[in-house]
């Protein structure tokens, strides 16, 4: 089958293509950065249905894992850096969903996306105000989207990652090292050694839950949000 992954270029998305890969599928990887086979920044909201539109053959699985966090005190949350958030990890993953979605529906295809948000959608962190709203919207959209594309044998579902070993947490402890005016291993070690598993994930083990939610092993499984996070988040 071919599959569609942003953000393939490092981290979890890279994981999710090359555990896809292993399964068998084909993988067309997106990302702004280069060593992917598209090339492209999804801040171009209006780019992404021609480019779905141009591909040969529509991907029948798609994972939104291209996202962008800015840590920063609650006072200093500014519009520019939301609206850029909310674009890159709200608006691209919907435009992205409309787009597949319509060539499927149009080719008679099934299709099964996961979108990646995450568990500070139910736990926010201090400094993250506006990346954990736009999780939580990426939450809601999949419910959404699984509603309105259910009927065309479409799923949408969610995984709500933990910290992880990716580039994104490496940034993230150094924000918030020049924030505390700490080092980096001093922000990250108090997290890690709350965690029930006492250890971030590794990319891969986030990418094992994504490969099943987009296989015919989750075949009835549809708006719903995996929590992958070691036992950080309990309900
Ligand atoms: N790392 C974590 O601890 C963690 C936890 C929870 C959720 N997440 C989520 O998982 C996803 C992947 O995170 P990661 O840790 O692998 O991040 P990462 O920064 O290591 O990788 C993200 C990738 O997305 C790409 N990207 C960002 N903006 C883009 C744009 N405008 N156009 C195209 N590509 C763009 C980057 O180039 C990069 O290759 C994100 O949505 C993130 O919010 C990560």
């Amino acid at each position: 089958m071919l599959a569609l992954v942003t953000g393939a270029a490092q981290g979890i998305g890279k994981a999710i293509a090359d555990k896809l890969r292993q399964d068998g599928h084909q993988v067309i990887g997106v990302d702004r950065q280069a060593g992917v086979e598209a090339q492209l920044d999804l801040t171009d909201l209006e780019g992404i249905p021609a480019f779905i539109d141009q591909l040969p053959e529509c991907p029948q699985i798609l994972v939104n894992a291209a996202g962008i966090c800015l840590t920063r005190p609650f006072f200093e949350v500014e519009q520019p850096g939301f609206a850029r958030m909310q674009t890159i990890n709200v608006q691209a993953p919907l435009v992205l969903i409309q787009s597949v979605a319509a060539r499927l529906v149009k080719e008679g295809k099934s299709g099964s996306f996961v979108n990646i948000t995450s568990n500070s959608a139910f736990m926010p962190k201090l400094e993250q105000l506006d990346y954990a709203a736009t999780k939580a919207a990426l939450i809601s959209i999949t419910k959404s989207a699984a509603l309105s594309l259910g009927p065309h044998g479409i799923r949408v579902n969610a995984v709500a990652p933990g910290i992880t070993n990716t580039p994104l947490t490496q940034g993230i402890a150094q924000q918030r090292a020049d924030i505390r005016g700490v080092s980096p291993e001093e922000t990250l070690a108090p997290v890690v050694n709350a965690l029930p598993l006492k250890r971030m994930a590794e990319p891969h083990e986030i990418a094992e839950v994504i490969a099943f939610l987009a296989s015919d092993a989750a075949s009835y499984v549809t708006g719903q949000t995996y929590v992958v996070d070691g036992g950080q988040w309990m309900r």
